[in-house]
């Protein structure tokens, strides 16, 4: 029988509990807003992280970031991202800052994004969403 391939929204539910389980793992004294990552590699690898904080506050690392460093130090620069989805403790919504979009591109000009959307009709609602959507005329050097 040939292998079943997995619903984008299996594929979603397993990113988002790696997310969260490195979402514990999160140092985040100052802000009090712990950020989890996970994404999964076009050759079907899982990779998390989590913020990591510091008393001089503009050497913070996100979550997203330390996802993607992680899968860099152990496939090489050729790892591409098919997807990443990243949850917070607050359950606030929560889109990639700027900066993990460009890093984001980078490494998966065709990834898709799972985060937390705003709230519709009071409800939390998750969002999928192309980076190049997130991230129009992201910098490439060539
Ligand atoms: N943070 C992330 O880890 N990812 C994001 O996409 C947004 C912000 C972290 C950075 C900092 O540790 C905390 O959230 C509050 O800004």
């Amino acid at each position: 029988m040939p292998k079943r391939e997995p619903r984008s929204d299996e594929t979603r539910d397993k990113l988002l509990a790696a997310a969260r389980a490195a979402m514990r793992n999160a140092h985040a004294p100052y802000s009090n807003f712990k950020v989890g990552a996970a994404l999964l590699t076009t050759t079907g690898e899982i990779f998390a992280g989590c913020n990591v904080e510091n008393a001089s506050y503009g050497m913070t690392n996100c979550a997203e970031r330390t996802a993607i460093f992680s899968a860099v130090a152990s496939l090489g620069p050729k790892m591409e991202i098919a997807a990443i989805a990243i949850v917070n403790d607050h359950n606030a919504p929560c889109a990639p800052c700027g900066a993990c979009r460009q890093v984001i591109y980078e490494f998966g000009p065709k990834a898709v994004v799972h985060f937390l959307g705003a709230k519709f009709l009071g409800r939390k609602s998750w969002k999928t969403m192309p980076i190049t959507e997130l991230l129009p005329e992201g910098f490439r050097l060539k």
